[in-house]
């Protein structure tokens, strides 16, 4: 059995990144509620606890506490922000709303400590609260301060606990990585001996266990997400899983058959592939408004997803393959709500399940993709770049036509194999052609043309709230226009999109 560090969870928004920065240092993280009966976690025989920060505070009668005897377990913990107030709190110290809140990157001044080895004495740490430790508990040292927090670290080292007001999960507190990593290698004395392929095999042995012989369906959209959940539940559970795949006829050029061939192919999976472009486009036919488009495309997969379903009588789970930033977004768990996603809640009631299964809901993008790739997923799946779904759908601007729904897929195509050539697949985040509305004259062959104008985005971004435009070398563009313009009948002029989000949105509709 491989190490594991308690990422104890006090509702802070931070909780599942806290565990992934353990976990990237080769040391499973789990995250559980406070609430988890002690004894529980004395079973478990974890390495090393960490308490997280939380909307809180600790003098609140209703706010989260737990059991002091923790500290005394014997295993090391590290509290962060609400949890460091809370270790303050059960031993004795003292809370009190600090006269400067802080907020952002402030500086910080460490001493001498085990946490702060080969860290500088002066770096940048991230802060955000309005309590502070005013009185640290008997037999704790400071360790750190900052100009307006004089207990910014302290610990007990004899009793391995030790406490930090900053967040060292969050990439602007500079050494927060080494502080984490002093904390499991010195303090927990752990080995770093966990690797993906044990979460594989473990989710795998896990769902086999539960499901046994109960029929489980899975929604697939050929993204990375829903393609890796839905192979994860394929190895454990085989032909018990079914798998929908609902072709709208909005998917890129040979999409459909790409992800059909991966799954019945090569997995051999149970995979239904319901052709309804006829369907969608008879729906779609004169729809112009954006928004109005995507609610048509929403409602009509539900509809062809319920007939299929239907068709294969009851099923015991969905299984949805939402991840952790989905879940963030939605509020779910301890943390406070920021906004609500469509991915999470997914097919509402339209199929007759007991419950939804989420092999996935505890990870990052780049952890699925690690996931995708020790379950032997192709590249050209795993590394798929984002795309909406209602397709290409809101990439035809005004109505939508077969023909330039073609027109839209040879185009893009191209250019994607030129970014592909070029190697800058991986490092743009996000790239497609737009067939917009705007016809203009040109010249072909010493006759006039009055074609379709198609445009080309490029955008680089982490989390495509913002996004630069990405600038991608000249000859890469010029070639991509070139083959364009050459090989795809009624585009006479292509365009590239130097817009940042904001103000403008990744996609044109
Ligand atoms: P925007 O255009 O909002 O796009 O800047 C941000 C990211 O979201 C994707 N996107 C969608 N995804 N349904 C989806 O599943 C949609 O209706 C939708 N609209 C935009 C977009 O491709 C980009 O990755």
């Amino acid at each position: 059995m491989y190490e594991k560090i308690l990422v104890l969870d006090f509702g802070g928004q931070y909780n599942q990144l806290i565990a992934r920065r353990v976990r990237d240092n080769n040391v499973y993280a789990e995250v559980l509620p406070y609430t988890t009966p002690l004894e529980k976690i004395r079973e478990t025989g974890y390495k090393g606890i960490i308490f997280t920060g939380g909307p809180n505070s600790v003098y609140k009668e209703e706010s989260p506490h737990y059991d002091p005897a923790i500290l005394k377990l014997g295993v090391p913990v590290l509290g962060i922000c609400y949890g460091a107030q809370l270790i303050t709190y059960m031993a004795g110290g003292v809370i009190e709303s600090a006269p400067v809140s802080e907020y952002g990157p402030v500086e910080l001044h460490v001493e001498q400590s085990v946490l702060f080895e080969d860290i500088p004495s002066h770096s940048s740490c991230y802060m955000s609260h309005t309590d502070y430790i005013s009185r640290p508990p008997a037999g704790y040292t400071v360790t750190a301060h900052t100009a307006d927090c004089p207990c910014a670290a302290m610990e007990d080292r004899e009793h391995g606990i030790y406490a930090v007001q900053f967040h060292p999960e969050v990439t602007h507190t500079e050494y927060g990585k080494q502080i984490l990593r002093n904390f499991l290698f010195r303090v927990c004395g752990c080995k770093g001996d966990w690797i993906m392929s044990d979460f594989v095999a473990r989710s795998i042995a896990e769902y086999r266990e539960k499901i046994g012989d109960r029929k489980v369906l899975c929604a697939m959209s050929g993204g990375v997400d829903s393609s890796v959940a839905a192979v994860l539940l394929h190895k454990a559970i085989g032909k018990n899983l079914t798998c929908i795949f609902v072709d709208h006829g909005l998917m890129r050029k040979n999409e459909g058959d790409e992800v059909e061939s991966v799954f019945k192919k090569q997995f051999d999976m149970n995979l239904i592939r319901v052709n309804a472009e006829e369907r969608f486009l008879s729906k779609l036919a004169g729809v112009v408004d954006p928004e109005q488009k995507r609610k048509i495309i929403g409602e009509e997969f539900i509809r062809v997803f319920e007939d299929e379903a239907k068709k294969i009588g009851s099923v015991d789970y969905l299984v949805q393959g939402t991840i952790y930033p989905d879940v963030i977004e939605s509020g779910l768990g301890a943390s406070a709500v920021i906004k609500s996603h469509h991915n999470v809640g997914g097919l509402p009631d339209c199929v007759d399940f007991k419950e939804i299964i989420e092999p996935l809901r505890d990870l990052f993008k780049d952890e699925v993709r690690k996931v995708g790739t020790e379950l032997g997923i192709p590249d050209f799946l795993v590394w798929r770049q984002p795309f909406p779904g209602p397709g290409l759908a809101i990439r035809v601007m005004d109505d939508i036509t077969r023909e330039k729904l073609d027109i839209l897929r040879d185009a893009d195509a191209i250019f994607r194999q030129e970014i592909a050539n070029a190697g800058l697949d991986r490092s743009v985040s996000q790239y497609f052609a737009v067939l917009t509305n705007v016809r203009s004259v040109g010249v072909m062959g010493d006759a006039r043309t009055y074609e379709y104008t198609l445009a080309l985005r490029g955008v680089v971004t982490d989390d495509f709230m913002t996004a630069e435009w990405a600038k991608i070398p000249y000859e890469v563009l010029e070639k991509a226009s070139k083959r364009i313009t050459n090989e795809v009948k009624h585009i006479n002029r292509v365009v590239y999109d130097i817009t940042t989000k904001p103000p403008a949105t990744v996609e044109w509709e």
